[in-house]
């Protein structure tokens, strides 16, 4: 006889709300997932995914019987105490995390006092503790999300750690959401709410700014005729630095790094504190998107009428996500700079011809490089390394490639007769760059 586990909660069901709503029901506990979106609420009972996540397709359809998914908050309340609150929380303005969805949440659970409110969106440190005062009847939990996208139910069900903030009087409500994780094996730390909110934003700034840091140290490595790769193998295999983050490339995108660093920043700089550091991490971020204009011009002169093909848009691969995606900066600079711009992306395509109206897609890798006078490879989708190099030389008006996430291998596309520029290295038979003076 099973026994019935805790129903579980979900409120919003973009791309974390419904990994987590996919993931609890994979646990087996019964899972009512709301959303103001009527369309979405109706695909999802369809069994339709409108986002690119591996494995989430096969779980929701595996556990369709444990999933309910409706518009209907009063549905919700009556079945489920633990509320996992999923909604966005992007920027505004003025680079602060825009709260409006989180609180219109917050207005309809008003008076309620047997419900857990389990926040997992990504909220300034504070919040909690204001939500609380308004609400003194709900419990509140802090559980912040570190799932990666391309990876996120792997992500969800090897945890390398849980984060469970509560305040005192809400032990209980933290012992429950901590029950839920706990088959999971990832160590379960308790803190304070501000402490778990701190926990998430320092670690995506954290990062963010081991991305920028090796970014730096790539364009030192090309004034000095070093390699990033080996650099940064040498520097990962300190204990203390570790490998991972440490890949040099054509800057950092996503929903995530670039929101939550600004508003970490923001957040530091509304209580009268500078962070100087993370200014310095978000600026050389978007220089670093731009480098790519100079690189092209080292080899075609001005980019007038150039015709430059961009291999792969989404912000990173296993993904059809655009947002804050380099490839928006970049496309927009060559259009500035006079050139035109052909793109191919296996699964992005066609969330990004929305946001890139006047860049062409192509169908293929292939038919993007066909007489183009350079291209970049922005995204590194597993296919573009299968690709016939030397096919797609024969094919360019000139083959010209900026590697933007050192993805391929130098040396072999030398040979294919490619002029080869990566991110902080250079093909063993380039040319040495000049003596300092
Ligand atoms: C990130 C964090 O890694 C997750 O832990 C966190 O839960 C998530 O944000 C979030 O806040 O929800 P994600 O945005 O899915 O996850 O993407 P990452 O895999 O972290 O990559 C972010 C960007 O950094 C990509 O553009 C990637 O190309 C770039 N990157 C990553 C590098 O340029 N170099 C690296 O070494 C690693």
């Amino acid at each position: 006889m099973s026994e019935q586990r805790e129903p579980v909660g979900v409120i919003g069901v973009g791309w974390v709300g419904l990994v987590t709503a996919a993931c609890f029901a994979e646990l087996g506990h019964p899972v009512i997932a709301r959303d103001i979106l009527p369309e979405k609420v109706e695909a999802l009972s369809r069994g339709e995914v409108a986002i690119h996540e591996p494995g989430l397709e096969d779980l929701l359809r595996r556990n369709a019987e444990r999933l309910t998914f409706t518009t209907d908050m009063g549905e919700l309340l009556a079945q489920a105490r633990l509320l996992f609150v999923c909604v966005d929380t992007p920027p505004t303005y003025s680079g602060d995390a825009d709260l409006s969805r989180v609180r219109a949440v917050v207005q309809e659970l008003s008076g309620d006092g047997d419900h857990v409110l389990v926040m997992k969106s990504t909220v300034p440190a504070g919040t909690g503790e204001s939500i609380r005062r308004e609400m003194p009847n709900l419990a509140y939990v802090s559980c912040p999300e570190f799932l990666k996208e391309g990876t996120a139910v792997k992500d969800f069900m090897n945890p390398d750690r849980v984060v469970i903030g509560a305040d005192p009087g809400d032990e209980g409500a933290a012992d429950a959401v901590a029950a839920l994780y706990q088959s999971l094996g990832g160590e379960i730390l308790r803190t304070d709410v501000a402490s778990a909110e701190m926990i998430k934003l320092a670690s995506n700034a954290f990062l963010a700014t081991k991305i920028s840091f090796i970014n730096e140290i790539a364009n030192v490595c090309e004034e000095v005729g070093a390699d990033v790769g080996q650099v940064a193998k040498g520097m990962g295999l300190d204990e203390r630095i570790g490998t991972a983050f440490l890949r040099a490339g054509i800057g950092y995108g996503g929903s995530c790094f670039p929101k939550d660093v600004s508003a970490l920043k923001m957040l530091a700089g509304n209580t009268g504190y500078h962070f100087q550091l993370l200014t310095s991490v978000i600026e050389v971020n978007e220089l670093q998107q731009r480098r790519v204009v100079g690189k092209l011009e080292k080899h075609l002169g001005s980019l007038i009428g150039k015709r430059v093909a961009l291999l792969g848009l989404a912000f990173k691969p296993d993904t059809d996500d655009m947002r804050e995606a380099s490839s928006l900066v970049l496309a927009a600079r060559l259009q500035g700079e006079g050139a035109e711009v052909v793109a191919y992306d296996p699964v992005a395509a066609e969330r990004a011809s929305e946001l890139l109206g006047s860049v062409e897609m192509a169908p293929s890798a292939m038919e993007a490089l066909e007489g183009a006078d350079a291209a970049v490879l922005v995204t590194e989708w597993p296919e573009f390394a299968e690709l016939d190099w030397a096919a797609a030389a024969g094919r360019m008006a000139r083959p010209v490639l900026v590697d933007g996430r050192n993805f391929l291998d130098p040396d072999k596309l030398v040979k294919a007769g490619f002029d080869y520029e990566g991110i902080g290295r250079q093909p063993r038979d380039a040319p040495a760059p000049a003596a300092a003076e």
